[in-house]
């Protein structure tokens, strides 16, 4: 079996590793020749969008997918008739677009920050009326790794705010002051069957994720749970979702959907009997779902910029490393290292070590 990916990165390259023992073969469409995912698979290079390259992805694969939401719906709609696209165009489209995507969570009923769509200087005068001060503008797509957001304290900061910004459509977003970020993976196939993951415990830095944590028994697993079970359900969802949430006194609040493998999970390719990426494979390919227990107690930081010393990291017990060979820049996404541990307490004095070795 063939599959197509649009988007040669850390989520194509890992789709990959996790689909070679289930004897699938991957070709990636990404423009850039050094695109990660392209040493380990076919590669068409070409723009995400170009109309001959979607046409032969389509032509060689079997199932094609996404490893990011910034692709084209025209193009997806189109090799769409020639090859099953997984998850479906209708996902894509409200997922990438945020005023989209909490307007759904609104109909379902799914609490999310209090949000307005901002389309001129005036939406922006007024938005503080509706979501108070301090409030966020965001634009609504493109945006990724806490790019594209303005934190607004007071009147004095709508003007460079909508500097900033203006060029885009936008969202106000209220300020929401949590006490945690967690995030529930699920996958599902065709038939319904859906799998869930033990919930992530997320910390950001600078707006990029830092560290996931899994939680499992987690008291607001089931809370979550219900939460991600209506979008799937009201989409038809194929594939693996995240749900990126805000714990507020103990009440969740959505802040946005992937419609595809996430940063948060990647604690899974060792800390849970199927990695998030074998199961989306398995859901797109409409396979069995594999198992989503935990496997002993696990948590996966981030490397941004810089990857620690190998042989540093290597030498520490229960460490697991992810280098995705991509060069190295500032606040990029470079590899990420799992920790595992037989139990909690294990797991914590392991992490401490791993964060000390951090460049
Ligand atoms: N309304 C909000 N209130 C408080 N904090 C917020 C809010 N929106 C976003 N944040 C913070 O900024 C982070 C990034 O925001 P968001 O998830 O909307 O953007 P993103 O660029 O898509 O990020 P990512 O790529 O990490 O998912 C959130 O994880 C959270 O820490
Ligand atoms: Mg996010």
């Amino acid at each position: 079996m063939n599959v197509g990916i649009i988007g040669g990165g850390q989520l194509a390259r890992m789709l990959a590793l996790a689909g070679y023992p289930l004897g699938l073969r991957f070709v990636v469409l990404d423009p850039a020749p050094d695109a990660c995912a392209a040493q380990l698979c076919d590669h068409l290079q070409a723009a995400y969008d170009d109309p001959a390259a979607l046409e032969e992805l389509a032509r060689r694969c079997d199932v094609i997918t996404y490893e990011f939401e910034n692709v084209s719906l025209t193009g997806v709609d189109k090799i769409a008739e020639v090859t099953a696209v997984y998850p479906s165009s209708r996902s894509l489209a409200v997922s990438r677009d945020r005023l989209r995507e909490k307007t759904l969570f609104r109909e379902l009923d799914i609490p999310t920050p209090q949000f307005v769509a901002i389309d001129s200087f005036a939406d922006l005068e007024n938005a503080p009326k509706l979501l108070g001060w301090p409030f966020l503008l965001k634009t609504r797509r493109f945006g990724y790794d806490g790019k594209g957001q303005y934190l607004l304290y007071n009147a004095g900061d709508l003007q460079p705010a909508w500097q900033a910004l203006a060029s885009q459509s936008l969202i106000g977003e209220s300020f929401v002051p949590f006490q945690r970020e967690i995030s529930i993976l699920a996958a599902r196939r065709k038939n319904g069957e859906t799998a869930f993951y033990p919930l992530s415990e997320n910390q950001h830095q600078n707006g990029i994720l830092h560290l996931s944590r899994c939680r499992p028994d987690d008291p607001q697993t089931k809370p979550a749970e219900n939460l991600i079970q209506r979008l799937l359900e009201t989409l038809d969802y194929v594939g693996v979702m995240a749900l990126e949430l805000f714990e507020v006194h103990g009440k969740l609040l959505a802040n946005e959907m992937a419609p595809r493998v996430h940063n948060s999970g990647h604690w899974t390719i060792e800390g849970a009997e199927t990695s998030q990426f074998e199961n989306h494979l398995r859901a797109i390919l409409d396979l069995p779902l594999g198992a989503t227990e935990p496997v002993n107690y696990s948590a996966m930081v981030n490397f941004i910029g810089a990857l620690p010393e190998l042989a540093d990291l290597l030498e520490q017990p229960g460490i697991h490393c992810h280098a995705y060979s991509k060069a190295l820049r500032p606040g990029r996404k470079v590899g990420h290292a799992t920790v595992r541990a037989p139990t909690e307490a294990a797991l914590e004095a392991r992490l401490n070590h791993l964060l000390k070795l951090l460049p």
